[in-house]
Order: C-alpha cells, then structure tokens, then sequence
C-alpha cells in the first residue's frame, strides 16, 4: 500500500506527524480499501470453523510495514462487527502504544507475568468498542522465551474464548527468533514486505526460516506499491518469488487510480 506520504531517505522510511494519517480512522478511503480487501482474503483463507483466530504478523527486516498492517488489520475487523484483540509482541522495540497514543504499560508482559486477565475492559481501544489494544508492557529481558512460555500460551487461550481475531504484531524474523517462539501458538502467520526496500536474500532468508518453523503462511501483504507503475513490474518479480514457494500472497497499494487495485491468488 502506498499512501504517498512516505519520506525515503536511502533505507530509511521516515513517519513523525505524518505516519498519524496511515493509522486507523485516518486512513483515506483508498488505504482503508485496501485493507477491506486483505480482511476479505483473510476471511478467505481461515478455516470457517474456528471461534478465534491468532495471526501473527512479520516481516524479513524492521521498517516494512508490521505495526501499521497489524492496527489497520485489527482496526478493519472489529470495524466490521468482529472483536478483535491487538496486541504489541514487538518488545524489542515497542511501536503500537506511541502510534495509537497510549500507556506502554501495563501491557503484555506484565498479563501474561502476572496472569491477571479476567477484566479486560481497561484495554478496550477508544476508538471502537470491540477492538481491544494491549501493549506491549514493561520491557522483559527475555522476549523470545516470554513469548514462547506457557504463561503466553495461557493467556491465549483466555484470550481465544472472548475474542474472534487476536492479531500479534512481532519483530522481524531476520533480526531476532522472537516470532518462531511465539508461532506455535499461532494458527498463522502474514508477511508484510515493503517494496525497494528489503532484498531479495533477505526475504530468501525469511521465507526459508519460516519454513522451517513450520508456521502456516496465511499470505503476503505487500506494503507501498508504486503506483505510478503501471504494469506492477517490481509485484511480478515478488510474484514469481512467491510462487515459487507456493504461498497464497495478496498485495496492497493505495492509488489515486482505485480501478487497478488487484488481488491475485
Ligand atoms: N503503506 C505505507 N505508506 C507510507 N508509509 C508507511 C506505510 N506503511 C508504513 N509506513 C511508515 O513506515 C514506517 C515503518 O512502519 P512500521 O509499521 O512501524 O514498520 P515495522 O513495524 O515493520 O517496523 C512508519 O513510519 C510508517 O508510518
Ligand atoms: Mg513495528
């Protein structure tokens, strides 16, 4: 997805005041689309008979997208009568509290330590009544083994009973282990991979280790397609890539011309 109010400076995205207007009920319409459409495919490809499900979202490095596509994601569902749960499994470096202007904690560390989660209604989101936001809590100096603990495993499973999509925002696969910890416990797992910006050996390197976690790819979100190409030639090269390893992928861009917008399985 593209909005067009991104600064690129070499590898280095830049948000500040403007990343504000990507998020949630700033989205413009075609950016809100868009995740419509990656929330219909999501839909798509869940097995109908699960009561809640938990989906994971990384990417191969930082900077791609994660933390937006996991608020706009759970926003879009709960906006479309689902509750929803978001929660910030990012404790190497935090982002859902200071992009939707909360307290970082309490937050994840401090339910899952504590197990204290009957009453959940001091997380509800001040944006819709079924969206519920915790972050990402005091900072633990073992994320991966927190995130992998059966104390996390529990609290998901509270979670499962009173919520229809738990979405998990996580660090990056090609920097940390964090999301392999955690992908047991997840019924899948999107990929968000910007455009221009991570390399093709570094998505080889995410794709593979994935594989090996053994985690279900639900699909790839791709995040800031140009526009202003017209045939997509940069989306077809990650096309084949992804095809090669056979995973359902859909991709996002927000336009000025809403009719090319696509979706391919
Ligand atoms: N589709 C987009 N268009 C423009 N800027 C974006 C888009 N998605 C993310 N950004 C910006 O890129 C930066 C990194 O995004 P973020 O979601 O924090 O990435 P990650 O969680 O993967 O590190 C932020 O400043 C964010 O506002
Ligand atoms: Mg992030």
């Amino acid at each position: 997805m593209r909005t067009g109010n991104q600064k690129k400076t070499g590898n280095k995205v830049f948000g500040g005041a403007e990343s504000a207007k990507l998020l949630h009920k700033n989205m413009d319409f075609t950016a809100a689309e868009q995740y419509k459409l990656l929330r219909a495919n999501l839909s798509f490809t869940l097995p109908e008979e699960k009561k809640c499900f938990v989906i994971g979202i990384t990417s191969s490095i930082r900077g791609e997208g994660k933390s937006t596509t996991a608020i706009n994601l759970s926003y879009v569902l709960a906006e479309a009568g689902k509750k929803v749960l978001l929660v910030d499994g990012d404790m190497r470096i935090p982002s859902i509290a200071k992009k939707m202007d909360i307290d970082r904690t309490p937050g994840l560390t401090n339910l899952i330590i504590s197990g204290e989660y009957e009453d959940m209604e001091a997380y509800k989101s001040g944006e819709l009544d079924r969206w519920y936001i915790v972050p990402a809590g005091d900072l633990p100096p073992n994320p991966s083994e927190l995130l992998g603990s059966r104390k996390m495993e529990r609290f998901l499973k509270a979670m499962s009973e009173r919520f229809d999509y738990i979405i998990i925002d996580l660090p990056p696969v090609n920097i940390v282990s964090d999301a392999f910890s955690v992908a047991r416990h997840l019924d899948g797992m999107l990929l968000v991979v910007r455009e221009d910006y991570t390399t093709k050996k570094e998505l080889d390197s995410c794709v593979t280790q994935l594989k090996l976690s053994n985690v279900k790819v639900l699909g790839c979100v791709m995040n800031v397609i140009k526009t202003e190409n017209k045939n997509y030639g940069k989306y077809r090269k990650y096309k084949r890539y992804y095809k090669k390893y056979g995973y359902d992928y859909g991709y996002q861009q927000s336009s000025e011309s809403e009719s090319e917008q696509g979706n391919e399985r």
